[in-house]
């Protein structure tokens, strides 16, 4: 007789882990199925964490060598030791991955390492490494299953040259020339780590601009940081096609109409993620799957369109972000111990883990004229903040956009130092439909990055910002 459980949750990153936990709280009986004997899925494994780890690391050797002076701080010799690097990041993921473990462990959540494939609702096969295949029962299926990378048709993944995040993650060696396809999430953070290391990084950008879908004024800041950090772009270029030979890559690109070619040790290739769907027989069981999206539809309660199996996460619509899947995670849980699961689609953060990082949550000034209503924007320059002069990081600006007729806040862009940790005011803010005004009010600590963001609000309800002086 198969096992039989409440809920059968197949894949362990951050939607998948969090809904078994949050379902075995409720009292649920969990099993979590996943390929990776590590749970935690692509962002612990070879995502999210991973590439956080290498990013402080490389910002740490990057300011050590060109930063340390202003501070009055002598190194004399500064130099990387890339195995100690990657060593240390391995370590990172290690921890985490045993951390969920424990968790599973103390929540009674049972583990299956396996293929898995649902057979039918309520029934789900398991084939393990050693080749056996077992069965599960339950009254629930949840799909956690994520995405893996886009690949560009006329550059195929190698592993060796042409790769992914995945090998992007641990080349053994700085590469002398890194090519980076696609000016996204990913191209612009692998992009930075191996730029401080010392590559000389080129990305080539389909688009006429870098971070699409990101607020535009923010983007062109971010740009203009990236080329004077060193990285070069190449925007509206199309790749054509590659070839690899002794160990070199030479990509063939068109730009306006007149072809150009860029040559290098590695290319990254980083245009996007689609979803992890094959092999776990949805269409035979008469799942929809979006036709252009490859992404699976579902109702307000994460049910696909066959009763009994749910989908959360990147395999669904909406931004393919870890604490999207991670909220998704516990509102799924709830719905199905028939609590009010709920997730504010309008208030999820988006950062760029680059330096300055890039935070932003809500409309951009883009969306907001799309909706023709008049609005209003406050900006306030790092280089004003008492605290970024005295960290030696005044670059970038905190944006807000706010409605003009009830000062209700639209949307918060940051370019600037810990943009990442800032931004979590602004998505409360946005979560309690908050004014600019309202943010403008609370009292922040002095000397703090985040009074930056206060005078941006400040500027966008009154037009007056107290630490710059805005002539209007
Ligand atoms: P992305 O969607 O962020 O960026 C892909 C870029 O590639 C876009 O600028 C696009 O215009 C460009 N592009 C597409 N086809 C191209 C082509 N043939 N030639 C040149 N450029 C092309 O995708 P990315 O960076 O691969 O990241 C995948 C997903 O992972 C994203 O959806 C992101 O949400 C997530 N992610 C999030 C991170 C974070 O939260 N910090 C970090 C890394 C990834």
């Amino acid at each position: 007789m198969p096992e039989c459980y409440d809920l059968i949750v197949i894949g362990a990153g951050p939607g998948g882990y969090v809904a078994a936990i949050r379902a075995a709280q409720l009292g649920k009986k969990v099993v979590c199925i996943d390929k990776r004997a590590a749970l935690g899925g692509t962002c612990l494994n070879i995502g999210c964490i991973p590439s956080k780890a290498l990013l402080d690391s490389s910002e740490l050797y990057s300011v050590a060598r060109n930063r340390f002076a202003r501070h009055g701080i002598q190194a004399k010799e500064v130099n990387l030791d890339l195995p100690t690097m990657l060593k240390r990041k391995d370590g990172v993921v290690k921890s985490l991955v045993d951390g969920l473990a424990y968790l599973f462990q103390k929540n009674g959540i049972q583990i299956v390492t396996g293929l898995a494939k649902v057979e039918a609702p309520g029934r789900v096969a398991v084939k393990k490494p050693d080749g056996t295949t077992i069965h599960l029962e339950g009254d629930a299926i949840l799909l956690a299953t994520g995405s893996e990378p886009a690949a560009v048709p006329t550059l195929p993944y190698d592993g060796t040259n042409i790769v992914s995040s995945t090998e992007a993650l641990a080349f053994d060696k700085v590469p002398a020339q890194l090519i980076v396809v696609g000016a996204g999430y990913i191209g612009l953070e692998l992009g930075s780590v191996w730029a401080r290391l010392g590559a000389k990084v080129t990305v080539l950008e389909l688009l006429p601009r870098i971070l699409p879908g990101m607020d535009t004024e923010i983007a062109t800041l971010v740009q203009k940081s990236l080329t004077r950090q060193g990285m070069k772009f190449h925007l509206e270029t199309k790749v054509l096609d590659a070839t690899v030979q002794g160990g070199q890559v030479v990509v063939r690109t068109q730009h306006q109409g007149q072809n150009s070619e860029f040559q290098g040790d590695k290319v990254l290739v980083a245009v996007g993620r689609k979803p992890c769907t094959a092999g776990l027989g949805l269409t035979e069981l008469g799942v929809t799957i979006k036709e252009r999206t490859g992404r699976v539809q579902v109702d307000e309660a994460y049910q696909t369109t066959v009763p009994g199996i749910y989908a959360i996460g990147d395999l669904i619509d909406g931004p393919m972000l870890a604490h999207k899947a991670h909220e998704e995670g516990i509102a799924f849980a709830e719905k199905l111990a028939g609590k009010a699961g709920h997730v504010n689609y309008g208030a999820i953060p988006g950062v760029v883990y680059i330096w300055p990082e890039v935070a932003t949550v809500g409309l951009t000034e883009e969306q907001v004229k799309e909706t023709g209503k008049p609005y209003r924007v406050g900006r306030f320059p790092f280089q004003a903040s008492g605290r970024a002069i005295a960290m030696d990081e005044t670059e970038g600006i905190a944006k807000v956009i706010a409605d003009q007729a009830t000062d209700r806040l639209l949307g918060v862009h940051i370019f600037g130092p810990r943009a990442s940790d800032l931004i979590a005011e602004a998505v409360m803010a946005i979560e309690f439909s908050a004014s600019a005004e309202d943010i403008a009010r609370i009292c922040h600590a002095h000397p703090t990055l985040s009074e930056g963001l206060a005078d941006a609000a400040r500027a966008a309800y009154s037009g007056k910002a107290i630490n710059v002086y805005l002539d209007r």
